[in-house]
Parts: C-alpha cells; sequence; structure tokens
C-alpha cells in the first residue's frame, strides 16, 4: 500500500484523489489518509502530491504512517473529489513534526 505522512497535514491539497482508480482516499479536518486494504499498489498518486506526502509502505521508517492511515481510513469520510488545499498550505508544506503539533 501507499501512505499519506506528516507533510499532507494543513496542507491537504487533494491532488491526490483525483487520480486514484480505486477511490481510497478518507479526508480528516486537516489531513488524508489511504486505505491499505483499498489501495492496489498503482503509484500513481505519489507524484501528484505537490508536498510529497504520499510514499510506498516499502520504504524504512513508516510503520507509523501504516497504523495512522489504517486506524482513520475507518473514521472518516470517503473524498473522491478535489477540493481547495487548506489556506495556510503554502506556510505549512515543509514543517516538521505536524502530526504532534495539529492532526486533527
Ligand atoms: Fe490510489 Fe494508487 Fe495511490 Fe493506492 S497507490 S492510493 S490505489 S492512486
Ligand atoms: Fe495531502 Fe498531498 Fe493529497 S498534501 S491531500 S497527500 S495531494
Amino acid at each position: 500500500t501507499y501512505v499519506v505522512t506528516d507533510n499532507c497535514i494543513r496542507c491537504k491539497y487533494t491532488d491526490c484523489v483525483e487520480v486514484c482508480p480505486v477511490d481510497c482516499f478518507y479526508e480528516g479536518e486537516n489531513f488524508l489518509v489511504i486505505h491499505p486494504d483499498e489501495c492496489i499498489d498503482c503509484g500513481v498518486c505519489e507524484p501528484e502530491c505537490p508536498a510529497g506526502a504520499i510514499k510506498p509502505d516499502t520504504e524504512p521508517g513508516l510503520d507509523k504512517w501504516l497504523t495512522v492511515n489504517a486506524e482513520y481510513a475507518v473514521k472518516w469520510p470517503n473524498i473522491t473529489i478535489k477540493r481547495d488545499a487548506m489556506a495556510e498550505a503554502k506556510e505549512m508544506d515543509g514543517e516538521e513534526g505536524k502530526f504532534e503539533k495539529y492532526f486533527s
């Protein structure tokens, strides 16, 4: 599966949802997650994210993000259409430790 990681938080560009062939993104207030059982590993979303927040879970060190994606994919509503990015997306792009500070 692919996973959404820290830099999505408070950017939420949503370019990713437009290209996903199986519509497996789920939306929280300031973050999106991928449902790991629905993702077919096609990889097309990864280069679409302006924040570089999407990664394959074959990369090392992503266990935490796999857990977060799996947990919230079953709690949050599905999102299939691109929306406006968050107002603060530009300033927030690249900030460290967003999960600890802002996740919601
Ligand atoms: Fe969707 Fe493909 Fe990205 Fe998985 S890798 S979330 S199936 S676009
Ligand atoms: Fe987030 Fe990137 Fe999608 S910022 S909403 S993972 S395009």
